[in-house]
């Protein structure tokens, strides 16, 4: 029996017939994310690993657990996995894609129409017992109708979310390397920004949809901030090193941008002191993908990668390394 190593405990369903399937091996429970010294101590003689975003899976960690066949990440993005080494090994790595895009796609709308409402500033009112009661001038926000938004990364989630924007009234920018195919474009009525610059300067809200790697990495900093409108929001769902942590807390406090929506943070699960002060953010600790359909449909999708794999095929959610 092929031994699979879980890293973290997985929804019931899925640990049951990963046990019927496998011989897997887990912590025993599921308080934190494993040490590096507890992972490969728990790997050991595994040919299956199922990492999640916590666990970095090094050249180092790699090296270590020689008789790894496949890494079936337990999540998306993939930018914790030294893909190239493990390419390198002759070792697969596959994801779990699309069963996560309508729920991240919800918490990003969500987090676009709270931030300009100030709706997490409301909500604190309420349980703090600081409401003195309705006045005209009290708490007010910006309109999220007939504004402009900017994605950037109109991928599965990017476009999930402009599907769900347009809705709100809002009209739909992007930016990614190449456009899309004109038919998708004209879904959507988007207009595509070949400028990253161009994108930041026309935008009201710009939410970021891209994966982090070498080319995304500290995307929006300084010299991205200065650009944006001093009344612009920034939305981020996708992932936290995307962003310059101190360029964002600067720009939030400096009035260079009017409030931010976050569900990732840079040195997750560890946010600043001064980002957590700062009344005009949504801050929200990594939900966006968190509902019991997504989580046992991810698991899902690794007991099929693992299965194909094991069975001799190509997981049909293999990631390339670039
Ligand atoms: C997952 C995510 O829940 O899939 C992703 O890339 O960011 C999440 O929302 C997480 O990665 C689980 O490993």
């Amino acid at each position: 029996m092929t031994r699979v190593c879980l890293t973290r405990h997985l929804p019931e369903p899925i640990m049951r017939r990963m046990g019927e399937l496998f011989d897997v091996v887990h912590p025993k429970t599921d308080e934190r994310p494993l040490t590096q010294k507890e992972l490969l101590a728990l790997a050991e003689g595994a040919e299956v690993l199922v990492p999640s975003l916590n666990d970095a899976i090094t050249a180092e960690v790699i090296n270590a657990i020689p008789s790894l066949k496949l890494i079936a990440n337990f999540g998306a993005g993939v930018d914790h996995i030294d893909l190239a080494h493990a390419a390198k090994k002759n070792i697969t790595v596959s994801n779990t894609p699309s069963v996560l895009t309508e729920d991240t796609a919800d918490v990003a709308m969500a987090l676009i129409l709270a931030v300009p409402r100030r709706l997490g500033e409301a909500a604190q009112e309420i349980r703090t017992q600081s409401w003195t009661g309705w006045s005209p001038m009290h708490l007010l926000g910006h309109r999220v109708n007939g504004k402009t938004l900017g994605i950037i990364g109109m991928g599965r989630i990017g476009q999930a979310v402009a599907r769900r924007a347009k809705g709100f009234g809002l009209s739909i920018h992007y930016h990614q390397r190449t456009p899309l195919h004109e038919s998708v474009e004209q879904e959507f009525g988007a207009t595509y920004h070949a400028s990253l610059t161009a994108l930041l300067q026309q935008s009201d809200i710009i939410s970021l949809h891209c994966p982090h790697t070498l080319e995304t990495h500290h995307l929006i900093g300084p010299e991205q901030f200065a650009f944006m409108k001093p009344t612009a929001y920034l939305i981020n769902t996708a992932r936290g090193t995307i962003v310059s942590e101190p360029a964002l807390i600067h720009a939030l406090s400096n009035g260079q941008i009017a409030g931010a929506g976050l569900d990732v943070y840079e040195h997750a699960p560890r946010v600043p002191d001064a980002l957590r002060a700062l009344p005009n953010t949504v801050l929200l600790p990594h939900v966006s993908s968190a509902t019991i359909e997504s989580r046992i449909e991810m698991g899902e999708k690794v007991l099929i990668n693992i299965r194909s794999f094991v069975d001799g095929n190509t997981p049909p959610d293999v990631v390339l390394a670039d």
